[in-house]
């Protein structure tokens, strides 16, 4: 690569799987129209569910053709400000949340979706956008309160080491699930009343057992048999949210024959609630602001994984490394 060029990753085309769908594709560096800045990116966020769902043409609300960009989260360097530019400086360390955004080394963007951060480090991603989904997840379709049962799956992960967090800021007990025992480890250090292995543990069992009263607000990310098991055990009154169902994305959708949810919901007054951040875009600014104050103020703990990934040719293996569920924090690309 010369020094007027970048890279950056594309979708091709469609295809099962992410590395099937990619390519590299090299381009100059551009210079702003009036409205733009230029962003070196330094860091992306990886959410190798999305992209697996975004190069096989299921994520129902986006309707794009290949070849497309990829990658959503970075956090980066003003380079060049455009004309009519007044906010930003080349030199600024900012963040953006853009479809196509992410993968890729450098961006023009609109001055308007851009904010400024303090330091352009990898840890502002826990909380820009993922933190934001978890708050939002939480509190708006969980309707969260305090003093009361709240479970978190995949708990170590990106999203779900920000949501035990937040939840037990607002006097919850916390059960953190989680694959391996350096994941429970994390989640001790977070803070979570009680972590179960559900690799070594039987969740069905020690819920039962120790929960006899249910729980009151599940935030799943896993999907499957450990969503099933949640829907179970919630409690009158109970809610579950669908932040995600990960187990699915690298497989075909799991069909199963059982009676209707509802059988299960009624009598309990419980309610299965999906969640999907880009249908909730009023609450993203007054959720960031409040993410960082707290992590400014050492409230809020911040995990990024510590394996490393280093360009845009790494980015199929931290892909890989996720949704092989090996990540303890939040995945991120190194540019
Ligand atoms: N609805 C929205 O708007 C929204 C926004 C952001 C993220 N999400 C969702 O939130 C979830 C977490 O995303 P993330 O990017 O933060 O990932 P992550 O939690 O950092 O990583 C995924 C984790 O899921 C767990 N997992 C359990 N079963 C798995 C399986 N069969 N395959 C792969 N992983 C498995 C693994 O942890 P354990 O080993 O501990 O099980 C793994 O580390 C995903 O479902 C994602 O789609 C949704």
């Amino acid at each position: 690569m010369n020094s007027s060029t970048y890279k950056k990753l594309v979708a091709k085309q469609f295809a099962q799987n992410f590395q099937s769908a990619i390519e590299i594709v090299e381009l100059p560096i551009p210079e702003p129209v009036p409205s733009e800045i230029i962003i070196r990116n330094k860091f992306a966020g990886v959410n190798a569910g999305f992209d697996t769902l975004i190069c096989r043409g299921d994520v129902s609300y986006i309707n794009l053709t290949p070849p497309f960009d990829l990658g959503v989260e970075a956090v980066g360097e003003v380079i060049a400000v455009g004309d009519r530019v007044k906010d930003f400086q080349v030199g600024d360390a900012v963040v953006t949340i853009a479809r196509g955004g992410g993968y890729r080394e450098y961006q023009a963007i609109n001055a308007d979706l851009a904010f400024k951060v303090r330091e352009a480090t990898p840890e502002i991603l826990t909380l820009i956008p993922t933190g934001i989904s978890a708050l939002v997840a939480l509190e708006q379709v969980g309707e969260m309160k305090s003093q009361e049962v709240v479970l978190v799956t995949a708990a170590a992960g990106g999203t779900g080491h920000i949501a035990v967090q937040l939840a037990k800021l607002a006097g919850n007990h916390v059960i953190g699930i989680c694959g391996s025992d350096v994941k429970g480890q994390l989640l001790r250090e977070l803070g979570c009343d009680r972590i179960i292995n559900y690799r070594t543990e039987d969740l069905n069992q020690i819920l039962k057992q120790e929960y006899p009263n249910g729980v009151n607000l599940v935030f799943d990310c896993v999907g499957r048999q450990i969503f099933d098991i949640c829907v179970d055990n919630l409690a009158v009154r109970g809610r579950l949210v669908v932040v995600g169902f990960i187990s699915e994305y690298a497989n075909n959708v799991d069909l199963v024959t059982q009676p209707r949810i509802y059988q299960k919901l009624f009598w309990k007054a419980a309610s299965v609630r999906g969640f999907l951040m880009p249908l909730y875009k009023e609450h993203m600014a007054e959720a960031r602001d409040r993410l960082l104050n707290l992590f400014y103020s050492d409230k809020l703990k911040v995990a990024v994984d510590p394996t490393k990934f280093n360009g845009v040719e790494s980015i199929p293996a931290a892909v890989e490394h996720l949704l092989n569920g090996r990540n303890c924090g939040k995945v991120v690309v190194r540019f």
